[in-house]
């Protein structure tokens, strides 16, 4: 197996009232588990690194230890930014391992079917992106509201993780970006800046992140569903 899965966990939540997401119970237990659980169930992934902060390190390492899963995981430290936690974590995998997965702690309904997708995409294309059609339209709007332009649908896509990336190419986007990695909103666009080639592949458009009360309310409808097994 030659892929390690990083999840960023070290967020705030602040949008959801401070409520740290990898710890928010739905369905009965965290999102965290059901995203490590989804990643090991994959069967193609080598090791986890957890991607905690201080604040929550604590919780994160209980509950890591209380799943029990198969497959070794580590917690590390991250940062005060996405890409800051998520660079700390992929410091952390092994030089060896030739691919690496990125999955947000607040997308708890990822499957392991996803998880086989994304990497072999990435098998196919050395970087590969989940995402999903936009229904709305989406304006690109000045500080004033006045609308600049209006892109066409058909060419706009909702990037989502898993994101899975060769090893060497990430690394060598993050050198390529000098300073600026820390501005990139996912890693995949870090690539794009360095010029690597990056290809999406069919999200799943319950993969859904936990932003605001909302969104929480439909994934427990979702995990609820799933467990009585009408998915
Ligand atoms: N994340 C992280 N380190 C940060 C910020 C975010 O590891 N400094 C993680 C979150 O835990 C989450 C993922 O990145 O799994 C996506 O971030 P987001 O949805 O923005 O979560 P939060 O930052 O926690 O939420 P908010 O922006 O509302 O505070
Ligand atoms: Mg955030």
């Amino acid at each position: 197996m030659t892929c390690s899965a990083v999840v960023p966990a070290a967020g705030r939540g602040q949008r959801l009232g401070g409520r740290e997401k990898p710890l928010l119970p739905l369905a009965g237990r965290p999102a965290l588990a059901w995203v490590l659980e989804a990643l090991s169930a994959s069967g193609v992934i080598a090791e986890i690194i957890v991607v905690a902060s201080e604040a929550n390190r604590e919780a994160v390492e209980s509950l890591c230890t209380a799943l029990g899963l198969s497959l070794p995981v580590q917690v590390v430290i991250g940062g005060a930014e996405r890409a800051l936690s998520v660079r700390a974590g992929v410091e952390h995998v092994p030089d060896d391992r030739r691919y690496v997965l990125i999955h947000d702690a607040a997308r708890p309904l990822v499957t392991p079917e996803l998880v086989r997708r994304a990497i072999a995409a990435a098998l196919r294309h050395g970087a590969a992106v989940a995402a999903i059609p936009v229904t709305d339209t989406i304006k690109q709007v000045a500080s004033d509201g006045r609308v600049v332009t209006t892109p066409e649908r058909s060419t706009l896509v909702a990037a989502q993780t898993p994101q899975v990336f060769r090893l060497d190419w990430l690394r060598e986007a993050y050198r390529r970006a000098g300073a600026q990695w820390v501005t990139a909103t996912d890693e995949a666009m870090l690539l794009e800046r360095a010029g690597f080639p990056v290809y999406v592949f069919p999200g799943d458009p319950e993969n859904l992140k936990l932003t605001t009360p909302l969104d929480v309310t439909i994934a427990e409808l979702i995990l609820e569903r799933r467990m009585r097994g009408n998915a």
